[in-house]
């Protein structure tokens, strides 16, 4: 069955079953009503639960859908992943962020120490700025970290430090990302450059926004702190893949922390990029969630195909993506702390699959990764929930809720998840009127996925799932999901706009370039 030959995938049989059984009409309250499909569609690990069976699919798309993984060869390239394979094969890398986790066996032993030492170093150094024993150049203790950086080096370490905020018990950390002058003047106005770190955040070391945010920074500890070159003082401290560009601009190797290349930006909350998480958590809120993520790599390798959470998840979003036609997907977290996990979701998955070369160099001849977006319930629901409910095109929904929730209080958490769970149970249910405006179609499919509560193991495993869930669909699709190439053109450009002048660029954008006083 497997698909040694790499034949597109939408010419294997699985995928022409697929094709077949998507014609007949589903309907999810009738299916809902099968003995045992709860229990059956009710997947997870020690700290997550996930309920699938709100989803249009019968043992027949299922079936044909666990095909499709084999087809797709998802268990050949997961090994290929934990082996060190250079899966990354237009960029020649290895794919190592779950190795940060837990190193398989089967890597080399020098890698498996490399990896350790990397987090070890992470590790002390975090622990020095919260034991105060990292001190500032008047000798005071830190008490405000600035992360700058953009991407994979903001949005993981950003969302999980608002997601733990019951386990920060360090320094504050505060995270600048986009280039606008106006967040990183407004942020310093409130900090005393005496306590306050900066990380530089950047795998390349060469991403202008955080170059440029950066180089704002150090003018103004030089301002506030009468230091020259600030960079190579201890108020800044690197976190790269590329240490000869962040020694050339100034900052000492004992201030310098680094990650191997095979961990991609959107996957290196795992790795010293983490840094502010180790910060704000401490090293054991960080291992902790590491070891979550490391549980769900365990059951990612290990659980049957059919009970098997992450491969479920991404075949069924393969399911809805190219044969029921629903081109995009909302994520809904039950929980304002994991509002930030939908813009790192947009990241990892959309950077991941939003491609439309195959492995082989071809351009794909089926759709590839979806729209992903939401924000958070209930504020979702008095925005765009309408359209989920009566919209004309069905998008399928993961809800994610706390089974209970230690900062809230049992009023407010009753009433979250009985929203929560309403809004599931009136996208399948639906009800019929008369009255056009009235008329919920109902049979519009959603996952709700329960924590037992949000600490930084339960988050390791969320975050680690979906990731995997990325991988599985990134399979199938026959994509690389750990390359980039879709971002490149516009930095050019951006790089040209600023440089070049208004020559040779069309007229709409020689226009917008003398109105923002770009050029002329
Ligand atoms: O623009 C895309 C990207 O390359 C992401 O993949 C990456 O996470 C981000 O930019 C930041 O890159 P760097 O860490 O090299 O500054």
């Amino acid at each position: 069955m497997m698909n040694p030959m790499n034949v597109p995938i939408s010419r294997t049989p699985a995928w022409q079953t697929l094709t077949d059984l998507a014609k007949r009409p589903l309907d999810i309250r009738t299916l809902i009503e099968e003995t045992g499909r709860v229990e059956q569609l009710t997947l997870g690990t020690s700290l997550i639960s996930a309920d699938l069976s709100k989803q249009r699919l019968d043992t027949r798309v299922l079936d044909a859908l666990l095909d499709l993984a084999q087809e797709a060869d998802v268990s050949g390239r997961a090994l290929k992943m934990a082996e060190g394979t250079a899966i990354n094969e237009t960029e020649h890398r290895a794919v190592l962020h779950t190795a940060l986790r837990q190193p398989s066996d089967r890597l080399p032993a020098g890698l498996r120490d490399h990896l350790t030492s990397e987090r070890n170093a992470m590790l002390r150094i975090a622990t020095a700025i919260r034991d105060g024993s990292w001190q500032g150049s008047t000798g005071r203790a830190i008490t405000d970290v600035v992360n700058i950086g953009i991407g994979g080096s903001d949005l993981g370490p950003k969302m999980a430090c608002a997601a733990l905020r019951e386990f920060c018990d360090g320094p504050r950390c505060h995270f600048i990302s986009n280039v606008d002058g106006a967040e990183i003047n407004t942020l310093l106005t409130g900090l005393d450059a005496a306590t306050t770190v900066m990380i530089i955040s950047s795998k390349t070391f060469t991403t202008v926004e955080t170059l440029t945010n950066a180089r704002t920074m150090l003018d103004w500890f030089e301002q506030n702190l009468v230091i020259a070159k600030p960079q190579g003082s201890p108020h800044c401290i690197g976190v790269t893949n590329d240490v000869e560009k962040a020694k050339a601009f100034g900052i000492p190797e004992s201030q310098l922390l680094t990650f191997i290349d095979a961990i991609g930006g959107r996957y290196s909350v795992w790795s010293s990029i983490g840094l502010p998480v180790a910060i704000a958590t401490g090293a054991g809120g960080f291992e902790a969630m590491l070891a979550g993520g490391a549980e769900m790599d365990a059951h990612f390798q290990t659980a049957e195909p059919a009970a098997n959470l992450p491969l479920l998840m991404g075949l069924i979003g393969v399911w809805y993506n190219n044969f029921l036609g629903m081109r995009s997907h909302a994520v809904i977290p039950y929980c304002q702390r994991l509002s930030l996990f939908v813009d790192h979701l947009q990241q990892l998955d959309m950077e991941s699959n939003g491609k439309s070369a195959t492995l082989s160099g071809d351009f794909v001849e089926w759709d590839t990764g979806p729209v992903v977006w939401g924000q958070t319930g209930t504020n979702g629901q008095h925005a765009f929930f309408q359209l989920l409910h009566q919209g004309t095109q069905v998008v399928p929904v993961d809800f994610i809720g706390l089974a209970s929730d230690p900062l809230s209080s049992p009023r407010h958490h009753r009433i979250l998840m009985a929203n929560m769970i309403a809004q599931s149970e009136a996208l399948m249910l639906g009800r019929s009127s008369e009255d056009p405006h009235r008329h919920y179609p109902g049979n519009r499919p959603s996952t709700t996925i329960l924590l037992d509560a949000l600490t930084p193991a339960s988050l390791g495993q969320l975050l680690a799932l979906y990731e995997h869930k990325v991988f599985v669909q990134g399979c199938v699709w026959q994509v690389n999901s750990f390359d980039q190439w879709g971002v490149e053109l516009g930095k050019q450009l951006a790089t040209s706009l600023l440089e070049d002048g208004q020559a040779g660029h069309d007229p709409s954008t020689t226009a917008l370039m003398k109105k923002t006083g770009l050029h002329g």
